[in-house]
């Protein structure tokens, strides 16, 4: 399937993606605003530099009071390059060091505290205010882009998910259990849904596209398809 390079000029949209761990929001999210020409917006790797940070601050993630205290003394910034995002904490490139599996931990401890996602919250709008950009996360469709044009919430079987996570941890040369990878994702999933501030719930007006059984390429064809509609 094609979709029209004057099209992908012309159009502004802002398209949110939500949904939980390891249903594939990132490949998808990636891949749509390559083909759009817009930019993706990696929400994730914000609350994951924000973890990093804490992590190399010496405090303890789960005090919500030391973390908010924290907060003005660092500087976060990020450049976007062909659909990679690159994190700066102080000046410091970070980028590769965010998707370890005890960064994930802490990045979903610290994502519940309030101070922290109103801190992140004019920074993730303020990136995506001129429009054309793909964001994905946990609130982007409720919280942080409510108007957006196209609203997608992903969803996956548990098992499947922890899969997909699973591999990921292994190709990128950690070595864990299977097992370790579903208890962790099983805790995120209820941390991430439970929390009191902006919890991870489907926006009214969301597609819901379950993406167990469905090949990335399908479901980038079905959220096309809703996106071509909007152009
Ligand atoms: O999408 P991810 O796995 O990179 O996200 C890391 C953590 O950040 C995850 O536990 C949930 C949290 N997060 C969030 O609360 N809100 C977002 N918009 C994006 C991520």
């Amino acid at each position: 399937m094609s979709y029209v390079a004057e099209d992908k000029r012309a159009s502004r949209l802002i398209i949110a993606i939500d949904g939980p761990a390891g249903v594939g929001k990132s490949t998808v999210a990636r891949l749509l605003a390559s083909r759009l020409g817009y930019l993706y917006l990696d929400t994730g790797a914000l609350y994951r530099a924000v973890a990093w940070a804490v992590t190399e601050s010496g405090r303890d993630p789960a005090d919500a009071e030391a973390v908010a205290a924290l907060l003005p003394t660092f500087s976060l910034q990020m450049q976007f390059h062909h659909g990679t995002a690159t994190v700066w904490v102080n000046g410091k490139d970070v980028s590769g060091d965010l998707r370890t599996p005890a960064v994930s931990a802490t990045a979903s401890v610290v994502s519940a505290i309030p101070a922290v996602r109103a801190w992140l919250l004019p920074i993730q709008q303020q990136i995506g205010q001129d429009g054309a950009v793909v964001a994905e996360g946990r609130d982007m469709g409720t919280n942080v882009f409510p108007a957006a044009d196209v609203k997608f919430f992903l969803e996956a079987d548990p098992t499947v998910r922890a899969q997909r996570r699973h591999r990921e941890f292994v190709a990128a040369g950690h070595s864990r259990a299977l097992e370790e990878t579903t208890a962790d994702l099983a805790g995120r999933d209820t941390r991430d849904r439970s929390r009191s501030t902006a919890p991870l719930v489907p926006a009214d007006d969301a597609r819901f596209i379950d993406t167990s059984i469905l090949s990335v390429a399908e479901v980038v064809d079905q959220m096309m398809t809703v996106i071509a509609a909007r152009l």
